[in-house]
């Protein structure tokens, strides 16, 4: 299994995702402020992973003897969207012992519950699957994107295991390619049949009625179901809805934030336009052009046929447990 990092010496050696599928380069991070810097930069990408590495960068601040409440602060501020982020890091405020030994053991526990949370994933979603099938996925939610397995790729792996799966169509995901790129590089990994799309591909695809499914991952996911994930997930769950395909979502309750009612509430990360405008460090764009580059979008809870979590799948209007809230972002 991929693991994106790992905990070795007092460091935090991560899997550089910006260079990935060509280069394999680990980084060394033996400060927060490194950690902060590789999730504001994408080093590190994916909610589930961007949480356990905040935990490992609180663990950090810790062994250097750092107020944890700065370091709270600052990791904070690396990414605004992906709920993970704030929930692991409250967990690690909420220690009654905010010792190193102690903050360390809290952040591999959110590693391993992560990993124990995705296999549930994939049971869970495998069953939804019909005899074998052809599914249609965005961004990367495999074992980069988390602790290991995945979350829809976790259902995309375990349903092969079965040999539920024909073919994946993995978009591409513009701007920053994590489709073609990463959820590409994991499928070739374990042999899974599969074909990259570009993102306008989707909805002809499912017009030509060769998508059985299609299976997204979450950041964030609101108390009516509302889910805010990687931008082009609401237009595969439009098109989803037009050609009647089932739409699932697939994520740990670590995802689901029961302190906001809908998704109009979620805040969505606008990043550079350079991701846009430039092919890798060449301008492709007119000089001074103009963007608009919000990195995720929320699809509508109604629009969802289901939400897989560790615990099983949940429909419309998706009662999940009130201890999903989160006691502050930011
Ligand atoms: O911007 P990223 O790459 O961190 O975004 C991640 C996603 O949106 C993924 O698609 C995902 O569904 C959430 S992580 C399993």
């Amino acid at each position: 299994m991929i693991r994106p990092m790992r905990w070795e010496s007092g460091q935090l050696l991560m899997l550089d995702q910006r260079v990935l599928p060509h280069q394999e380069t680990w980084l060394q991070l033996e400060s927060w402020e490194d950690v902060a810097r590789a999730i504001a930069d994408m080093a590190v990408r994916g909610a589930p992973a961007i949480g356990v590495a905040a935990a490992y960068g609180m663990a950090l601040a810790a062994c250097s003897g750092t107020d944890l409440k700065l370091a709270r602060q600052g990791l904070a501020a690396s990414r605004p969207t992906a709920v993970n982020l704030f929930r692991a890091l409250d967990r690690i405020m909420a220690l009654d012992d905010p010792s190193y030994e102690r903050v360390l053991a809290e952040a591999q526990a959110i590693e391993r519950e992560d990993v124990e949370s995705n296999l549930a994933i994939g049971t869970f979603g495998a069953e939804l699957l019909p005899g074998r099938c052809s599914v249609l996925t965005i961004c990367n939610t495999g074992s980069l994107a988390t602790s290991g397995h995945g979350t829809a790729m976790g259902i995309i792996r375990t349903a092969f295991g079965q040999g539920k799966i024909s073919m994946v169509y993995a978009c591409e995901t513009r701007p920053r390619l994590q489709g073609l790129r990463l959820t590409a590089w994991e499928l070739q990994q374990d042999g899974i049949p599969f074909r990259c799309i570009a993102d306008g591909a989707a909805a002809s695809l499912m017009s030509q009625r060769k998508v059985d499914c299609v299976i997204v991952g979450a950041d964030r996911i609101a108390a009516n179901g509302d889910t805010a994930n990687k931008i082009g997930t609401l237009a595969l769950a439009l098109a989803a809805k037009h050609f009647g395909v089932p739409f699932y979502v697939a994520a740990p309750t670590s995802t689901i934030d029961l302190s906001i009612s809908t998704g109009a509430e979620i805040e969505i990360e606008e990043r550079d336009g350079a991701e846009i405008t430039h092919a890798e460090e060449t301008p492709v764009a007119p000089e001074n052009c103009e963007v608009w580059n919000p990195a995720f979008d929320v699809t509508p809870g109604e629009l969802i046929t289901g939400i897989v979590t560790e615990e099983g799948v949940t429909k419309a209007p998706f009662p999940f447990s009130a201890r999903l809230r989160v006691s502050s972002t930011r």
